[in-house]
C-alpha cells in the first residue's frame, strides 16, 4: 500500500483550511468550520490514509474488513478497565511488529511498519481515544449524504474546491464548475483513473489508488454526492 504521511499532506492541508475560513467567514454560517489540526483530525486522517482500508473504525467512517473490526477488538478490553495509554502501547507495538492477535486472520499478515515517528504516535493516540468508545459517531462531514463523508475522508477537499462540502482546495479543479460538465462515466474515470485524461492547465498530481481505496458501492455515492451538490451550489450563486 502506498505510504502516506504528512510530510507531503500538510501543506496542502494548511492551504485549504487557511481558504475554508474565509468561506466560512464569508457566508456568515453559524456552525463552526472542521478544525483540521486537533491530534484527533490529524490521527484519523493518517488513519484514513494507512489503515482504514484493512480496518473497520467507527470514528473514522473507515470500513475495511482485511483485519480486525478495531471497535470490536478494543470495546470489552475498555469496559474492563483498560485505559488508553495501554490501548496505545498495544496499537502502537502492532503496527512496529504485527502479530497474528486472531487466528481468523491467520495468512493475512498486517505490514510492519507502516507508520513510523509522529505519525505512528499519533494514529495510535487517536484509535486509543475512539476504538471501542460507546456511542461514538464520526464528526459530521459537511454536506448531505454518505458520499459527504467519502469526499472527507478521502481528502478530495485539500485539492478541490466544492462549497457543498466547505472545501477550498486548488492544487486540482474547481469541482462545483467542471462537475456539471461531466457524465457520470467521466466522473468515475477522473477518480479511478486519473492519470488517462489531464485537466488541461493542471499538473498530473491526484493520487492514483482512489480505485482501490473506495469500493464501487462508495465511488457511487462519492459520484452521486459530487453532481447532486455542484448542481445546487451553482444553482445557489
Ligand atoms: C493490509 C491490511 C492492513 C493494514 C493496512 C493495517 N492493518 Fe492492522 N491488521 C491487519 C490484520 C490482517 C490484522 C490481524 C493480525 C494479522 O494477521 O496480522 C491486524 C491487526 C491489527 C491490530 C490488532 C487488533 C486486535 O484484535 O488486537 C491493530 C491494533 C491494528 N491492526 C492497527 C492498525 C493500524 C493502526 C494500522 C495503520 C497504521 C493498520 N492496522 C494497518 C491488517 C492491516
Ligand atoms: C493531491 C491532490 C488531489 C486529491 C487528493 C484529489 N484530486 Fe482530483 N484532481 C487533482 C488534480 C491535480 C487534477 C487535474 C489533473 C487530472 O485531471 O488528473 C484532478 C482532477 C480531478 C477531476 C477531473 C476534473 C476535470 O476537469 O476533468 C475530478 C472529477 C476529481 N479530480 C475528483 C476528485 C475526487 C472526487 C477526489 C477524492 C476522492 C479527488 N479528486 C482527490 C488533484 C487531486
Amino acid at each position: 500500500m502506498k505510504k502516506i504521511t504528512f510530510s507531503t499532506k500538510l501543506p496542502l492541508l494548511l492551504v485549504s483550511v487557511a481558504a475554508l475560513g474565509a468561506i466560512v467567514a464569508g457566508c456568515g454560517t453559524t456552525s463552526s468550520a472542521p478544525v483540521e489540526n486537533t491530534f484527533q483530525d490529524r490521527g484519523r486522517q493518517l488513519f484514513n490514509a494507512n489503515c482504514g482500508t484493512c480496518h473497520k473504525l467507527t470514528a473514522a467512517a473507515s470500513t475495511g474488513t482485511q483485519g480486525p473490526d478495531l471497535d470490536d477488538a478494543f470495546a470489552a478490553a475498555r469496559a474492563a478497565g483498560m485505559d488508553d495509554d495501554t490501548i496505545k502501547g498495544i496499537v502502537r507495538a502492532q503496527v512496529k511488529r504485527p502479530q497474528d492477535v486472531n487466528g481468523d486472520f491467520a495468512g493475512v499478515t498486517m505490514p510492519a511498519n507502516i507508520l513510523d515517528g509522529n505519525d505512528l504516535e499519533d494514529v495510535a493516540a487517536y484509535v486509543a481515544a475512539v476504538a471501542g468508545v460507546p456511542g461514538i459517531e464520526p464528526p459530521k462531514a459537511p454536506g448531505e449524504g454518505p458520499g459527504a463523508q467519502i469526499y472527507a475522508n478521502n481528502g478530495c477537499g485539500s485539492c478541490h474546491t466544492l462549497a457543498a462540502a466547505q472545501s477550498a482546495g486548488t492544487l486540482g479543479p474547481d469541482l462545483d464548475e467542471v462537475i456539471p460538465n461531466m457524465t457520470k462515466a467521466e466522473i468515475d474515470e477522473a477518480i479511478v483513473d486519473p492519470g488517462k485524461t489531464i485537466a488541461p492547465g493542471y499538473p498530473n498530481a491526484m493520487p492514483t489508488d482512489f480505485g482501490s481505496k473506495i469500493t464501487p458501492q462508495q465511488l457511487n455515492q462519492l459520484i452521486e454526492f459530487l453532481v447532486s451538490s455542484a448542481a445546487a451550489d451553482a444553482k445557489g450563486s
